[in-house]
C-alpha cells in the first residue's frame, strides 16, 4: 500500500528498511519523514529487556535497516548521507538519513539492491558446497567498509573453542526462566507480522547445524548418537568492531546487513549463532579464545541454502512515526 504523503522513491527506500534482520523479528525501529530524507529511530517497546539489557542488539538490528535503506537509495540513483547519533541528549535518535540526487547506480549496487528480496535467515543445513575463497574476502572487504572486519575460524581448534563457548552460553540463556518466557513471547504458531514465524523454525534444531543453534522452540533434544551430522562445509566467521558502544554497535548493524546483503548477491545465506556474545562473559572469553583485536559483535555460518523459509514484517505505514 503507498502512504499518501511518502514520495514513491522514500516508500521503496523504506520498504527495503524494513525487510532488514532482526534479533527475534523484533523490528526494533521506527522512521520519521523530514523534508529531505527521514530519522531513525529505536523503537524501545520492542527491545528485549531480557536478552538485552544494554540495547545492544537493539543498535545492530536498527543498523541492518539503515544498510538496506541506504542500498535501496542507491539503486534509485540517491545518495544517502547517513550520520548516526546526530543528537548526543536524544540516544534513541539513532540516525539521521539525508537524501539527495546522485550519480546513476553501477551494475553491482543493482545487483546488491536485489539481495534485500534474496536475503533470509537460515536455521537448517546447508549445502555440502564450500564458499569460494575469494567470497570471503569480498565479505570481509564490505564488513571493513563499514568500519567492521570479518575474522573467518578456518582453524579446527578455533572452531571447538567456539563450539565449547557457544554451547555454554546457550545453556546459561535456557535456565533463566526470563530468558524463556521473553523468547516464547516472540515465537509465533502462526505467519505473523514479527517474530519467529512456525516455518522459520528448523525441523530438528540438532541436525540444522554442526554448531549448537539457539532453540526457539526450546525443546531441548539430545543430538542422536547414529546419526552423522549433516555433510556441509560452512564458513564460519565472527563480525567485529574496534570498540564497543551505542556508536559501535549502530556500525556492527551496518557491518553486519552488507555482508548479509554482499552474501546474498551471491546465493550464500547465513545462519546467525548470537547466543556466544549475548552475555558479556562469554562474548570476552570468545575474543580471548581466538585472539580477536576488536569486540565480537556477531558470528555467523555462511553456506548455500536448501530451502526457504519465508518471514513477516510490519508495513511501512505501522513504522512511520510523526
Ligand atoms: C542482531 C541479530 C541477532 C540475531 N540472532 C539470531 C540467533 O541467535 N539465532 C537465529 O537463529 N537467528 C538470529 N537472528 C536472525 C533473526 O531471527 C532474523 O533476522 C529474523 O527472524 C527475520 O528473519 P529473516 O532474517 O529471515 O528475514 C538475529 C538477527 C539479528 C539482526
Amino acid at each position: 500500500m503507498v502512504t499518501p504523503h511518502l514520495s514513491a522513491s522514500l516508500q521503496h527506500v523504506l520498504e527495503a528498511a524494513t525487510l532488514a534482520p532482526s534479533v527475534h523479528n523484533t523490528q526494533p525501529w521506527r522512521f520519521a519523514l523530514r523534508a529531505d530524507g527521514f530519522d531513525l529511530l529505536a523503537d524501545e517497546s520492542r527491545r528485549l529487556t531480557v536478552l538485552d539489557p544494554t540495547g545492544r542488539l537493539l543498535h545492530v538490528s536498527c543498523g541492518t535497516a539503515l544498510v538496506h535503506a541506504r542500498v535501496a537509495a542507491r539503486a534509485l540513483g540517491l545518495s544517502a548521507d547517513v550520520e548516526l547519533l546526530p543528537e548526543p541528549g536524544d540516544p534513541s535518535l539513532l540516525a539521521r538519513v539525508t537524501l539527495s540526487a546522485g550519480a546513476a547506480p553501477d551494475d553491482d549496487e543493482l545487483a546488491l539492491a536485489l539481495a534485500v528480496l534474496k536475503r533470509h535467515t537460515v536455521r537448517d543445513a546447508f549445502a555440502p558446497e564450500p564458499l569460494p575463497e575469494g567470497l570471503l574476502h569480498a565479505l570481509g572487504r564490505a564488513a571493513e567498509q563499514e568500519g567492521a572486519a570479518l575474522r573467518p575460524l578456518h582453524d579446527e581448534g578455533e572452531r571447538v573453542s567456539l563450539a565449547v563457548l557457544l554451547s555454554g552460553a546457550d545453556w546459561s540463556e535456557e535456565r533463566d526462566p526470563a530468558y524463556r518466557r521473553e523468547l516464547a513471547s516472540w515465537v509465533r504458531d502462526a505467519p505473523a507480522q514479527d517474530g519467529i514465524s512456525p516455518e522459520a523454525l528448523p525441523a530438528d534444531v540438532t541436525r540444522g547445524s554442526s554448531l549448537r543453534q539457539r532453540d526457539f522452540a526450546l525443546t531441548h533434544p539430545e543430538r542422536s548418537g547414529g546419526e552423522a551430522p549433516p555433510a556441509e562445509e560452512p564458513a564460519v566467521v565472527v563480525l567485529t568492531t574496534p570498540r564497543d558502544g551505542p556508536r559501535a554497535w549502530l556500525e556492527a548493524g551496518q557491518a553486519l546487513g552488507s555482508v548479509l546483503l554482499h552474501a546474498a548477491q551471491h546465493g550464500v545465506q547465513a545462519q546467525p549463532l548470537a547466543q556466544v556474545v549475548d552475555l558479556p562473559g562469554p562474548r570476552a572469553q570468545l575474543a580471548k579464545a581466538l585472539g580477536l583485536t576488536g569486540t565480537p559483535q556477531m558470528v555467523l555460518r555462511l553456506g548455500y541454502a536448501t530451502a526457504r523459509a519465508a518471514t513477516g514484517r510490519r508495513d511501512v505505514t505501522d513504522v512511520l512515526t510523526s
